[in-house]
């Protein structure tokens, strides 16, 4: 019922479908011809030119202009070997079905990136994007199979005949994330892997020597490992490409977390064995894994880079960094968001040890402590305070300010081992005024690897402009805030005046920290002024009938930096 024989009799029969010819390329110059794990080993690591040329309806739709010639040099630059080009072809088909013609004009815009990127020397993946959902979606009911099968014949036909003569440098992917919840479902969605295959075949070209990089059930590793089977019967080098999110609750800065325990850096480990361990034969691509600098606390973030990083290194997995532009470059301003992430990834990415500040791992605490700060409060003495760095086998070489004056390792500072201890005398000299916020951001060398970050704050608490409001259904509620020190919520906690849960009961199982609390973006968010509590989280205030106490924990999460606002109804 499923793979190769289906595949052929589905390739002779769109060739016989009318009106429709197969085209096959032909192209002059030479191959290079290159396996999968050669190809594998060279990208590693890549970055994602993320929501652009996967935006819908247009690239330029969402939150970046179009791709920039400028953007891959600076990639490059960077350090990275190869980009992926995620593309949405969904709006721009101009012909129906059988023929599925995709508009020449956006063909020609992806080769003239594609080619921007190799121009730039780098490596590139490209694939099919957000039709996995648009519709390409094997798992929605009435789905029709033939359909889609057929439609994904064709646009590979079309995208393997405009992309055919590129060099071994460019590899497919058939499709991103296509959701898949059950065997029969997997089934299919090997099938199509197959068809992708059948129609680089007929797309003539380099195609069956172009390396691929085949997919699972939703990219997810463990459903990959149990339902993934590979197509036979084609030439083409492969590797398997798979994604990576996980823990949901930290990268997504979920029911209050933000932090990393013991047990989720062991379970990342493990599911990049796992996957390993299903497939130890075959090269493996993580395409995409991220955590923001957006949303994330920096030490559980770099933390969470090295690991990451690090164990697909040792796994013989290549990583492609996730970007959907907000995250990490600034493509105008060519300025990384946390610069000390990029260098882990780097560092990570060949082999060299990081060295790594520390933060409150234990899930059931109080309180939060993490080393890429020096937090004082306004008001308080300034007194020594201390940080702690994992070396991993590095020493500290040097700390300097931003303005590059190196501090001096007896009167400004003393280390032990990975125990830093900031004087007082030298803390004093920016904790002078009343002024909450970033002081100074110093730099932390050690004898290899990234360089660490501490960043000296004066927080006290925040202003809101008032403190309760009655809800309103139907929109978003801003609330007005004066920030002091970082400007961002850590969390926010959503606790009806009758002691329930506003969402998850479940959450009671978790620590103080995250018990009650909600999830960022869906339920909560921020901008340069406002908390926002979202549509939904007021509508159900609403629905619920009971007025809602909202605790903004700020950074650091100590006791006393917290606010109250509630919704009356
Ligand atoms: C499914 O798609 C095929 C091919 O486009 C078409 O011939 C068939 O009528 C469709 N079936 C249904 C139930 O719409
Ligand atoms: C294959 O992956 C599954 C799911 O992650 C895991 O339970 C299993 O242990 C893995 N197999 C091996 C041999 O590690
Ligand atoms: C320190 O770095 C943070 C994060 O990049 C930034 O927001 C802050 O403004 C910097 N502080 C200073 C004093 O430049
Ligand atoms: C904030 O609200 C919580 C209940 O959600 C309550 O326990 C706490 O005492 C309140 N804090 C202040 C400062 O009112």
């Amino acid at each position: 019922m499923l793979r190769s024989s289906g595949v052929l009799t589905l390739a002779h029969a769109c060739g016989l479908l009318q009106g429709v010819a197969l085209a096959a390329v032909e192209c002059t110059g030479t191959f290079k011809s290159i396996s999968a794990s050669e190809y594998v080993a060279a990208i590693n690591p890549g970055w994602n030119i993320g929501n652009t040329l996967d935006a819908t309806p247009n690239e330029g739709s969402w939150n970046n202009p179009p791709a920039k010639a400028g953007t891959f040099k600076d990639i490059k630059a960077a350090g990275f070997k190869s980009v992926r080009i995620p593309v949405t072809y969904a709006d721009h088909f101009s012909g129906p079905a059988p023929g599925w013609e995709i508009d020449a004009g956006w063909l020609q815009r992806v080769s003239d990136v594609v080619d921007m990127a190799l121009d730039a020397g780098l490596y590139v993946l490209t694939n099919v994007h957000h039709d996995s959902w648009k519709w390409a979606d094997v798992s929605a009911s009435g789905a029709n199979l033939t359909e889609i099968e057929e439609r994904m014949y064709r646009t590979w036909l079309q995208i393997g005949e405009k992309l055919g003569c590129k060099s071994s440098s460019v590899a497919f992917e058939p499709i991103n994330e296509p959701p898949v919840e059950t065997q029969e479902q997997a089934a299919e969605l090997n099938k199509l892997n197959g068809i992708f295959l059948a129609a680089l075949k007929d797309s003539g070209g380099f195609n069956t020597q172009r390396v691929v990089t085949l997919v699972g059930p939703s990219m997810d590793s463990i459903k990959t490992s149990k339902w993934f089977e590979a197509p036979t019967g084609y030439d083409n080098p492969w590797a398997l490409q798979y994604h990576y999110y996980s823990p949901y609750d930290f990268i997504f800065s979920a029911w209050g977390k933000t932090t990393l325990s013991d047990a989720d850096i062991a379970a990342v480990e493990s599911d990049l064995e796992h996957i390993r361990a299903n497939f130890t034969d075959v090269p493996l691509v993580l395409g995409e894994f991220d955590a923001s600098p957006l949303n994330t606390e920096p030490a559980a973030r770099r933390k969470y880079m090295d690991v990451v990083v690090r164990k697909a290194k040792e796994l013989d997995t290549a990583v492609i960094v996730w970007d959907n532009g907000l995250d990490h470059f600034d493509r105008d301003t060519k300025k990384w968001k946390d610069p000390q992430s990029l260098e882990i990834l780097l560092n990570a990415a060949a082999g060299v040890s990081n060295s790594l500040s520390d933060y409150t791992t234990d899930a059931s605490a109080t309180e939060q402590s993490s080393s890429a700060y020096v937090f004082h409060k306004v008001g308080d003495d300034v007194t020594d305070q201390k940080i702690s760095i994992s070396l991993n086998g590095n020493t500290l070489k040097s700390i300097a300010t931003d303005e590059g004056a190196e501090l001096d390792a007896s009167t400004d500072y003393a280390a032990s081992g990975g125990d830093i201890i900031f004087k007082s005398s030298f803390l004093s000299t920016y904790l002078s005024s009343e002024v909450p916020g970033s002081k100074v951001n110093l730099t932390l060398t050690f004898s290899a690897g990234a360089t660490a970050a501490v960043n000296v704050v004066q927080w006290d608490l925040p202003k809101l402009r008032s403190t309760s409001s009655k809800a309103v259904a139907g929109a978003a509620l801003r609330v007005p805030v004066t920030w002091a020190g970082i400007h961002q919520p850590a969390a926010v906690k959503m606790l009806r005046n009758d002691g329930v849960f506003l969402f998850d009961d479940w959450t009671r199982y978790l620590g103080p920290l995250q018990a009650a609390y909600g999830t960022f973006s869906g339920q909560w968010n921020w901008d340069g002024g406002d908390i926002i509590l979202t549509q939904m989280t007021v509508d159900a205030v609403i629905a619920a009938g009971v007025a809602t106490t909202f605790t903004f924990d700020f950074f650091p999460r100590v006791p006393g930096n917290s606010l109250n606002y509630t919704l009356t109804v």
